[in-house]
């Protein structure tokens, strides 16, 4: 019987990522496919007593439906983790989500229309193209180097000849660059809207895992006049498996959240929450952060090294500060489809950068996790990775 399916479901392309996970999710695999914690450092016994005890001491709240809004003990924690980053707020604005997954989709639910013009970094979370692309937006993508997206461009945009509808930015540690954009460039980003109707969805999933100091402030923080959504996660700082996020907007945009959140899933896991709220109260989350942070950042540090020793020269990569990510851009023109199918017949796997990109893709790009693997298997990896390229590039160079 042929079936029909609703037109917006042909603007709707399958995510790189998960296919490339499920392939390569065997143990054999080194993979720096993933955007994953190490599920080594999941505080696994601590959950699994808190979940006992979250069945025995609350079961109706835990096991009934709950208020769309959210657990109203977790939203006040939520309020106080705010307030570390700058950003001031209370727990009427604070909608629960299923993961900031579901804020981005919800965002495109509630501000979207078709032909509205979006601002992306180039490249940008490709999970967040793959949510607006139902509805069927048009990018409009700007530059980002080290510091930031180049905010001349966004300027030209924004006082272009169509209205923007909204600018979708993650700040700190990018998926995928893994890009801290500076003060100057947060300041600037924000200033260049003034006078606009244009709305900021900034994704923040990865603030926390800044390798050193302090997490830095969403652009949130500097928000005066309720431009700004800020979308948090506790996949990256506890576990993804536990679908929970969070949106922090203005009562105005909140009221219309929670209306597409009710037609979407009524609320995000009562369980889950309860969860994290137990988890919360009873435990020392920054503790659990300083875990993270100290094992990510060695093995940033031997990924990087392995990928100066091992790729070719003219290879760029960035140099990240924290998150799980670091981009590389390879010399010659090399397809890193070419190295992903070579790489996997030796059971490596990264994820190619085409995906990434709003419009124009690149093909000679990869972004490679590196919170995945340890420090050993991480060299493995990449010598197995450098030796591909460099063949590539031989390859290439010799039919020039
Ligand atoms: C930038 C970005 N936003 C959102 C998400 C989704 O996060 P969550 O697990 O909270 O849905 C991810 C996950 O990798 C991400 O990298």
């Amino acid at each position: 019987m042929p079936i029909t399916f609703a037109r917006r479901m042909q603007h709707t392309r399958p995510s790189d990522i998960r296919e490339i996970l499920v392939k390569t999710s065997g143990g054999d695999y080194i993979s720096f496919a993933g955007g994953v914690p190490d599920p080594e450092l999941f505080p696994v016994e601590r959950l699994s007593e808190l979940a006992q005890k979250v069945l025995r001491e609350h079961p109706a709240r835990a096991l009934q439906y709950g208020p769309t809004p959210g657990l109203l003990p977790l939203r006040e924690k939520i309020v106080a983790l705010m307030a570390k980053i700058g950003v001031a707020t209370d727990s009427d604005h604070v909608q629960i989500v299923t993961g900031a997954q579901q804020g981005i989709g919800l965002s495109g639910t509630i501000f979207l229309d078709p032909g509205d013009v979006v601002i992306v970094e180039r490249p940008t979370y490709s999970a967040a193209i793959n949510a607006f692309d139902l509805f069927r937006p048009t990018y409009l993508d700007v530059e980002s180097d080290d510091e930031g997206p180049d905010i001349e461009q966004v300027r030209q945009i924004l006082h272009g000849e169509q209205p923007v509808k909204l600018a979708y930015v993650i700040p700190n540690f990018q998926n995928p660059s893994g890009r801290l954009w500076s003060a100057a460039r947060r300041q600037a980003f924000l200033e260049a809207f003034a006078g606009t109707e244009t709305l900021i969805v900034e994704d923040d999933p990865y603030g926390q895992l800044a390798f050193k100091g302090e997490p830095p402030q969403p652009i949130k923080a500097s928000d005066q006049d309720e431009r700004v959504v800020y979308l948090g996660s506790f996949s990256k700082v506890l576990c993804p498996g536990l679908r929970v996020g969070w949106i922090v907007a203005s009562s105005e945009i909140m009221a219309q959240y929670n209306l597409a959140k009710q037609n979407h899933d009524l609320h995000t896991s009562a369980f889950d929450q309860e969860l994290i709220n137990a988890y919360l109260e009873e435990e020392d989350l920054s503790a659990q952060i300083e875990r993270l942070r100290s094992s990510y950042a060695a093995r940033c540090q031997a990924m990087l090294t392995a990928l100066g020793n091992e790729f070719p020269a003219g290879t760029r990569f960035t140099r990240p500060e924290g998150g799980l990510f670091t981009w590389v851009e390879l010399p010659g023109g090399i397809n890193a489809r070419k190295i992903l199918a070579l790489a996997m017949r030796e059971k490596v796997s990264f994820i190619p950068g085409e995906g990434f990109y709003a419009t124009q893709p690149c093909p000679s790009t990869m972004r490679l996790n590196f919170s995945a693997m340890g420090p050993e298997k991480i060299e493995q990896g990449i010598a197995i990775l450098g030796r591909i390229v460099r063949n590539l590039l031989d390859q290439s160079n010799r039919q020039v």
